[in-house]
């Protein structure tokens, strides 16, 4: 029966993590589940970093981004001794089960985890990538959109202003979904992705066919997966011989108030998370897909996420 369980970020924070875990400790205590924050993510397992929370423990964080819980990357927790100790933490606090707010890096390494010692394990799908396979939306990446495309209208004032050509970096890994986002919502004239092959080359003809035409100013936006800002706006001055600016939007992406969307989905996955543990599910994740909450197994959350790209992609074609 499940008495006790654990609460634990890991991987890149995101906006709405602590709403999460707001939701996850209330959920539980109002189950009659103990629960015990974990601090570090995987490290707090291993180093047995960790204290039982109550209601309070989770005031005032819903509007917080980050985590309470602090996060990073753990390749400790990949090594037999890393798992071992982390599972002697977990059976001196009795602790019956575990949820973990992070991406798919995050869910890789729980699942290996149950895989090997049978601790009960839900995921919460955070990641400002949105790149979990199985879901529609992950929390965090609505606010990291937002965030993103704020600055990306305010790069546009200039870009109009002066006409210049901007290329802006985006986060994303390997999914361009934050660069597509940012694109079809700021208007802008191409984006790269790393789901995409780009030719710099087709991209500076277009740019002088437009100048021809009296269009002077561009917005390019560059997924960090698939291409760096400076490189791409080197080769287009060096083929168009016209001046470009950068800029790198960089983690300014992982802060800051998450917005509803972000919390809405945390509070609602929290809250389902705890539910899953008390009827006995594991090695999955809560997911929101097609308009509902439901779940989804880590080893379909783990594979690479194929998410409407297409579509997106050349509704952009269509609308610039
Ligand atoms: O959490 C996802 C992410 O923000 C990616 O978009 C980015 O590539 C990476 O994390 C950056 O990692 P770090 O914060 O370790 O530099």
């Amino acid at each position: 029966m499940m008495k006790k369980i654990a609460v634990l970020t890991t991987g890149g924070d995101a906006p709405g993590m602590n709403a999460a875990i707001r939701a996850v400790v209330r959920s539980a205590i109002n189950s009659k589940l103990e629960v015990m924050g974990v601090f570090r993510g995987w490290w707090g397992l291993i180093n047995e970093e960790l204290k039982s929370f109550d209601h309070r423990s989770v005031s005032g964080i819903i509007n917080q981004g980050g985590t309470i819980l602090k996060t990073g990357r753990c390749p400790e927790f990949y090594t037999a001794e890393g798992q071992e100790r982390a599972y002697q933490t977990i059976k001196k606090h009795s602790i019956d089960g575990i949820i973990v707010i992070g991406g798919n890096g995050s869910f890789k390494a729980a699942h290996e985890f149950y895989k090997k010692y049978k601790v009960p394990c839900i995921g919460i799908p955070a990641s400002i990538d949105n790149d979990v396979n199985g879901i529609d939306m992950t929390i965090g990446a609505d606010t990291a959109v937002n965030t993103a495309l704020a600055a990306i209208d305010n790069i546009r004032d200039t870009a109009t202003s002066m006409e210049r050509i901007f290329v802006v970096e985006v986060m994303g890994r390997d999914f361009g979904y934050i660069a597509l986002m940012v694109a079809l919502g700021g208007g802008c004239e191409e984006v790269i992705i790393p789901e995409k092959k780009f030719d710099l080359e087709a991209i500076s003809h277009n740019i002088v066919q437009g100048s021809l035409k009296g269009k002077m100013s561009w917005i390019i936006v560059v997924a960090e997966g698939a291409a760096r800002a400076d490189d791409v706006a080197k080769k287009i001055t060096e083929i168009t011989d016209l001046e470009t600016r950068t800029v790198v939007l960089g983690h300014v992406q992982r802060g800051g108030r998450p917005t509803a969307i972000s919390r809405d989905l945390a509070l609602n996955l929290g809250k389902a998370a705890v539910d899953c543990l008390l009827k006995g599910d594991s090695d999955k994740a809560v997911a929101f897909h097609h308009g509902k909450i439901g779940t989804v197994d880590f080893e379909t959350a783990i594979k690479k996420k194929e998410l409407g790209i297409e579509d997106m992609y050349n509704l952009l074609k269509i609308l610039t």
